[in-house]
């Protein structure tokens, strides 16, 4: 049966901000299929149906939701949030009224939990008088996974032991919070994009909103973000995923970066630096970062390439594929454009314990180890495939992008310039280039690089070199994303000078 998605996507799209592209289309369309089978309707008249119900849309976004999420995700955002936000916000306080933390999109609860444990080691049993937690989400279904709290060990990938053995109860491969964490929080079913905003998230100190945005198209995002300033106090603040930062500077909140890290404060754009807070004299929650490099500021530093290890070559990785079509891999790459990274990652598991000689399966592997951050087998990964193949530029993105993650940016730049180099059409890499150079003020070479990427993407962008992953950015908010840096460049050039010395 052939489906009009266009009224589906249009009435998702204006009912939660879920957007689905060409990447997402295909599970949209197994859904829709799930349900029409199901209810025994025709597209016609399920629509009709969704229109009319309520309870079935939310049941058709509950499948469509990808509620992807593990404990202490972006560690960095945490430890800032517990050593520096919180201490500040708590000195503040005229009176004793508790710090509210409230996590939106907050799935099954890995992310707000991380904060009440983290927390609680830092101010011990107190916390209950001191802050309030929530988490919401659309997603009813996962919300009563968030008050079971109960977890397999997919939710600790990465995380110290000492969290799970000091707050969990583990029975089998079941991991269950103690109660006393497990009652700090209050999870509640909501629409951040169209339902009335409830007075329990009025007055928010702290607002995580991480992972979410990425689904909306920048006008819902607009929208949301509007909401969300007035869910938060005077001088709240709000918590994006690093990657989404640029994506919610709409003018909506105050960007700030502080020790390389970024995050949003309800309040004018006033120029005025937030007041700095001493050290905790306790030792850090989580690993220190590394402060973001500042890149490009003197043309005289030029950084090496860098160098692509000979190692013992992986006799299988060696052995190139030609079928990239195999089947397999292909699902495998559908559940990754559908970001249903557990699915893919089991899938190119099974495929590589098979077949450990495909390239685009152990690539994709890669791909997926920088999502979670695990930076140093997906290098090796990807330099194994360089030394086999020194053009690849799937490799070389990879390095790149783990390098930009890790902020080691005259790194990162070197393996994108490899990339433009060897394929000058790989958009992504020039989008990465031209972010960079923004960091680095290095403005000429980032409106350059800008302008390259819109060339590009009105050409199509179907183009990008890569042979196995996909580009890693929506082709839809790059473009928008550029033309937006490209005119704020220019407005900032033409009030303050600071492009002046760029010329046009
Ligand atoms: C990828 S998870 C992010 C979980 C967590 N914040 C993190 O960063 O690990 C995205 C969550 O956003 C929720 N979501 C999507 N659209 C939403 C909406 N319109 N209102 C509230 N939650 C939404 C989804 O149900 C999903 O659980």
């Amino acid at each position: 049966m052939t489906l009009d998605l266009a009224p589906f996507k249009a009435l998702i799209k204006n009912g939660c901000g879920l957007v689905f592209e060409t990447s997402n289309e295909a599970n949209l369309v197994r859904v829709l299929h799930e349900r029409l089978g199901a209810l025994n309707l025709s597209p016609r008249l399920y629509l009709d149906h969704l229109r009319a119900s309520d309870q079935e849309f939310r049941e058709l976004v509950n499948r469509l939701t990808i509620n992807e999420t593990f404990f202490f995700r972006e560690p960095e955002q945490l430890r800032f949030l517990v050593e520096r936000i919180v201490p500040r916000l708590l000195s503040r306080r005229l009176r004793l009224a508790p710090v509210r933390i409230l996590s939106v999109g907050c799935s099954s609860g890995e992310e707000i939990y991380s904060l009440v444990m983290a927390l609680n080691e830092h101010h011990g049993e107190g916390i209950g008088a001191r802050f309030t937690f929530a988490g919401c989400d659309i997603d009813g279904t996962i919300l009563a996974k968030a008050r079971r709290g109960c977890y397999s060990d997919f939710s600790f990938r990465g995380v110290e032991r000492h969290w799970r053995e000091r707050f969990f109860t583990s029975q089998d491969k079941s991991h269950c919070l103690h109660e006393r964490i497990k009652q700090a929080v209050t999870f509640h079913e909501f629409n951040v994009v169209t339902d009335p905003i409830p007075t329990r998230f009025k007055g928010i100190d702290i607002l995580l909103f991480r992972n979410v945005s990425i689904y909306f198209d920048p006008a819902t995002r607009l929208e949301v973000l509007r909401r969300i300033a007035s869910m938060l106090n005077e001088e709240g603040v709000l918590i994006v995923a690093a990657s989404e930062t640029l994506a919610n500077d709409l003018g909506v909140l105050r960007l700030v970066e502080e020790e390389g890290l970024f995050y949003f404060i309800n309040a004018a754009r006033s120029e005025e630096a937030p007041s700095p807070v001493p050290l905790v004299a306790s030792p850090p929650l989580f690993p220190i970062v590394e402060p973001h490099p500042t890149i490009g500021r003197d043309p005289a530093i030029s950084f090496p390439l860098p160098v692509v290890d000979s190692p013992s070559l992986d006799a299988a990785l060696q052995a190139a594929r030609s079928d990239v079509s195999d089947g397999r891999f292909d699902q495998a790459r559908r559940l990754v454009d559908e970001k249903r990274h557990d699915e893919a990652r089991t899938r190119l598991d099974e495929l590589l314990a098979s077949d450990p000689g495909h390239v685009g399966a152990s690539l994709l592997r890669a791909y997926l180890l920088i999502e979670r951050r695990e930076f140093a087998q997906a290098e090796s990964v990807a330099r194994m495939a360089l030394a086999s193949n020194p053009d690849s530029i799937d490799a070389l993105l990879l390095l790149g992008v783990a390098a930009k993650w890790q902020k080691k940016s005259h790194e990162a730049i070197a393996w994108f310039k490899q990339a433009v180099y060897r394929a000058h059409h790989c958009w992504p890499a020039h989008y990465h280039l031209a972010e960079l150079h923004r960091f680095g003020h290095e403005f000429e070479r980032a409106r350059h690089g800008y302008r390259v990427v819109l060339q590009l993407l009105s050409e199509g962008g179907g183009e990008t070199g890569l042979n196995y992953l996909p580009p890693g950015l929506p082709l839809a908010e790059v473009r928008f994303l550029s033309a937006h840096q490209l005119e704020k460049m220019r407005a900032v050039g033409s009030s303050s000078g600071v492009m002046a010395t760029h010329g046009p």
